[in-house]
């Protein structure tokens, strides 16, 4: 049985003020929801505010990116072991935004992936498919660079304890979601491709959707058999847009 997932990429955004407005507006009302997981990706700089604002909620806090190493002499850079000091139990790996705009390839997203599992942190790996890629037909080929690229840099056995986000770039941050088909089609690919190397780990992988996801479409891309929760950009800065979302993936 895998357990849904909805986790909040907060990205580069936020104040003091507007965090705590927000974890205002969450704290506590995810406890209701049965049958879901709630997770918010703050910044860097606010993650042990949102630590303390989570209190003994059910909301689980997890960052954004890691570094490669676990310390030293690597200017600006956090490492796994400062995430899980400072309470995070998930941290994003491969985000399209870093992929295109900060250089990182599949070989540095393989290796992010396995620090952060070195150091007790669950990755959850990105991945996903251009607008180009989907018009040329190589929507299949990328996703499978980009998923394999990281099962032959750890193991499959390492997808026991992680998560994988499907997140078309064409439908980040656009308003144009994939649909639950075109969503499905991929996930079940996805699984497909893990289920060569074990069909137990590949049953139990939790799948996750973003590009656009809202409260408005959540149900829907939910609903397909594939899709165990999502990753929610600009939806998860609004407490009430966010919890709809959370409430879309309960039971
Ligand atoms: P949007 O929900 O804003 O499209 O962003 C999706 C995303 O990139 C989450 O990681």
């Amino acid at each position: 049985m895998r357990t849904p997932l909805v986790a909040g990429n907060w990205k580069m955004n936020g104040t003091r003020a507007s965090v705590a407005e927000l974890m205002q507006g969450l704290a506590g009302e995810t406890d209701g929801l049965t049958g879901v997981e709630t997770l918010v990706c703050p910044s860097f700089v606010f993650i042990q505010q949102v630590q303390e604002l989570i209190g003994k909620t059910s909301i689980k806090l997890g960052a954004q990116d890691l570094y490669v190493e676990a310390g030293g002499a690597f200017t600006g850079e956090i490492s796994g072991p400062m995430l899980a000091d400072a309470g995070c139990q998930y941290v994003l790996v491969g985000h399209s935004e870093r992929r295109a705009l900060m250089g990182e390839t599949d070989e540095i997203v393989a290796r992010k992936f396995a620090a952060a599992q070195e150091h007790g942190l669950v990755p959850v790996l990105c991945l996903g498919e251009t607008l180009d890629e989907r018009q040329s037909d190589a929507t299949m080929a990328v996703i499978s660079r980009q998923f394999l690229a990281v099962v032959e840099t750890v193991g499959i056995e390492a997808f026991r304890n992680a998560v994988v986000a499907y997140e078309p770039v064409w439908a980040i941050g656009t308003g144009e979601t994939a649909s639950p088909e075109q969503a499905q089609e991929v996930h079940a690919a996805l699984r497909a491709l893990a289920a060569k190397r074990s069909a137990k780990i590949a049953a139990d992988l939790r799948l996750l959707y973003g590009g656009s996801v809202k409260a408005a479409n959540a149900r829907e891309l939910f609903s397909m058999p594939d899709i165990d929760g999502g990753l929610i950009g600009g939806a998860s800065l609004q407490a009430e847009e966010f919890l709809a979302i959370c409430q879309a993936a309960s039971s």
